[in-house]
């Protein structure tokens, strides 16, 4: 039988292709340790954290529990797609900064594909957003005011 394969998907922009893939590898694993993408993070490992959430097709996924093999042929985004910064990262520094910054990477990617599908969300839809993230150090009040700040400056900068 064959353990390992090769996947091509586009990781932040880039066409790139993973020789030898075992199947049992997480989506999580090939981008941290395979291609150095070390933004999304390996906290419990089991689903239940939210720190490993990348874009798959756009879509957050838990990417310790996503296969590697289910990136063939599709897009994934990270927290380096968003370099230097944006309107999100700005927010969530400035208000969630007092944490130690372990969740933020994935918080940011549900908090863009939240913004991106609603521009101005309730408070519920920020929660739920959230709901998948534990932070060891904040309550939430802080996160629901930095998406709140990030959805306001994207208004008014007409994004
Ligand atoms: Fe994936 Fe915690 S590392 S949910």
């Amino acid at each position: 039988t064959l353990a390992t394969v090769p996947i091509r998907c586009v990781v932040n922009g880039d066409p790139v292709e993973v020789p030898q893939v075992w199947v049992a590898d997480s989506l999580l694993f090939v981008l941290r340790e395979r291609l150095g993408l070390t933004g999304a993070k390996d906290g419990c490992g089991e689903g239940e954290c939210g720190a490993c959430v990348v874009l798959l097709d756009g879509e957050p996924v838990l990417g310790c529990l996503t296969p590697a093999l289910a990136a063939e042929g599709s897009y994934v985004t990270t927290v380096e797609a968003y370099g230097e910064g944006d309107e999100v990262s700005a927010a969530l520094a400035a208000h969630c900064g007092a944490g130690c910054g372990y969740c933020l990477p994935g918080i940011g990617l549900s908090v863009r594909t939240l913004l991106a599908r609603q521009p101005e969300p309730s408070e519920s839809a920020i929660r739920e957003s959230l709901s998948g993230h534990l932070c060891r150090c904040l309550p939430p009040g802080p996160f629901v005011d930095a998406v709140r700040e990030a959805s306001e400056t994207r208004a008014a900068s007409g994004l």
